[in-house]
């Protein structure tokens, strides 16, 4: 079953960075998206989450329109969580600040239920032993899963990740895709990872898709892009 269907979406700013793209995502599925530096993954994900608006083209989130020509649903409005690549922690904020801020927002105002929460939230991502630290107290790796843990706390059932494990050391990207991969599982979650390197992606997704120049040129399961990439483009950029 799809959760997001996107439909006929073009975006323009001085050329055309999005071409008439439609795609479903599906639920409880990891997607990822693909594609060179440029190809338009991070305005395609900004559209999703309603913090840029096409100029053509619907999306759906669980059956109902967020966006159409008529229809403009505000993004925190959409139920969807997103981690970008500068992560956008709050300096002046330590680790349970950040969760209580946004449990506040959705209106748990009980303290007890709120510390709750956070000791869970935290734990999920093994930031407990972190609970007072700021950011920049925090390695490059635990920001990450501060980022994680803030959507966590929003409580969507659908994360868009823009280059979430960009600049950490491999073995450390290793370790934090397992965890996600879990949350994943554990919390059903609907995820959308983009990234412009297919090693980051390949072994975790369910589907990829590829996009280049603002055109969706292959998607599929990863097994089958292996077995039968589209064209050059395709070979070379996975190889
Ligand atoms: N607000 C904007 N105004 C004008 N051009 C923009 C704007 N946002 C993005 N672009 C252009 O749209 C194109 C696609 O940008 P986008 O950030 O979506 O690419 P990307 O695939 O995420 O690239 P990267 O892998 O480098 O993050 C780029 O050529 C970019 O310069
Ligand atoms: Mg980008």
């Amino acid at each position: 079953m799809e959760e997001i269907k996107i439909s006929n979406i073009s975006k323009y700013f001085e050329k055309e960075i999005l071409s008439d793209i439609s795609l479903e995502i599906e639920k409880n599925k990891i997607t990822g998206i693909l594609g060179p530096s440029g190809s338009g993954k991070t305005t395609l994900l900004r559209i999703i989450s309603g913090l840029e608006i096409p100029d053509k083209g619907t999306i759906f989130i669980n059956n109902k329109c967020v966006c159409s020509e008529k229809i403009f649903v505000e993004p925190e409005k959409r139920n969807i969580g997103f981690v970008f690549q500068d992560l956008g922690l709050w300096p002046h904020m330590n680790a349970e600040e950040h969760l209580d801020f946004v449990l506040d927002a959705k209106g748990i105002t009980n303290s007890e239920q709120k510390e709750k929460e956070i000791t869970k939230i935290l734990k999920l991502v093994n930031l407990d032993k972190y609970i007072k630290s700021y950011p920049r107290q925090l390695s490059g790796g635990e920001k990450q899963r501060l980022a994680i843990a803030r959507v966590l706390a929003q409580d969507s059932k659908i994360l868009l990740l823009d280059e979430p494990f960009s600049n950490l050391d491999p073995v450390l990207k290793k370790e934090l895709k397992k965890e996600l991969v879990g949350l994943q599982k554990k919390m059903k979650l609907t995820i959308v990872y983009i990234t412009h390197n297919p090693s980051e992606i390949f072994d975790i997704a369910d589907k990829i898709v590829i996009l280049k120049e603002g055109r969706i040129l292959q998607e599929g399961k990863p097994k089958e892009f292996l077995k039968k990439p589209k064209n050059d483009f395709v070979r070379k950029f996975l190889s």
